[in-house]
């Protein structure tokens, strides 16, 4: 939570909302896994909502630099592979604040995503969906979805809304 009071002191409102919504896949799954380390639900194949969401953002918002499906490229770090070695708040810390590689000859910068509530908003979707790709739990590609009763992060997002 100690990541949380730097996000609060960045912007004011739309954080309010993220820190509620962090907790939703998290209750969803309590008791079951370490929400950290599993953020996602899959069956026979097919994605929780939150992971799908996490696809689709990640593609408007990542991939221009990333690399289609977490792959990485010339410019950015391979997230399915960062992800293996970062925790949630360090994967959060980079998003909210960005960072700037200036080492010689490298002039790398990843933006701070602070402001961008589309991004901001559905934070724990995207790590839900790294993480699936870190895990060689989710391949390349557009993930299925589960069906909308079968998913609990669906059902959770729509009685929140
Ligand atoms: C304009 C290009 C660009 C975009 C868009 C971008 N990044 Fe980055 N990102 C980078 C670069 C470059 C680095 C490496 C910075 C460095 O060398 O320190 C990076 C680093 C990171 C890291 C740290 C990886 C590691 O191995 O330490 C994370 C996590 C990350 N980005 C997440 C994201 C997410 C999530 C998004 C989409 C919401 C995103 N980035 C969008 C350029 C980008």
């Amino acid at each position: 939570m100690r990541l949380w009071k730097t996000t609060l002191s960045l912007a004011s409102g739309a954080m309010m909302a993220i820190a509620i919504l962090s907790n939703g896949p998290a209750a969803a799954q309590s008791g079951e896994v370490d929400w950290e380390k599993q953020p996602y639900i899959i069956k026979d194949g097919k994605v929780d909502y939150g992971t799908y969401n996490g696809f689709r953002r990640y593609h408007s918002f990542c991939h221009v630099c990333h690399g289609p499906d977490a792959m990485g490229s010339s410019y950015a770090p391979a997230l399915k592979d960062s992800l293996n070695a970062m925790t949630y708040d360090e994967f959060l810390e980079v998003v909210v604040n960005g960072r700037e590689n200036l080492s010689a000859g490298k002039e790398s910068v990843m933006p701070a995503f602070a402001e961008a509530e589309d991004v901001m908003l559905y934070i724990d979707h995207i790590y839900a969906y790294l993480k699936a790709r870190a895990n060689d739990e989710v391949g390349r590609g557009r993930p299925k979805r589960l069906p909308a009763d079968d998913d609990p992060v669906f059902q959770e997002w729509k009685a929140s809304q």
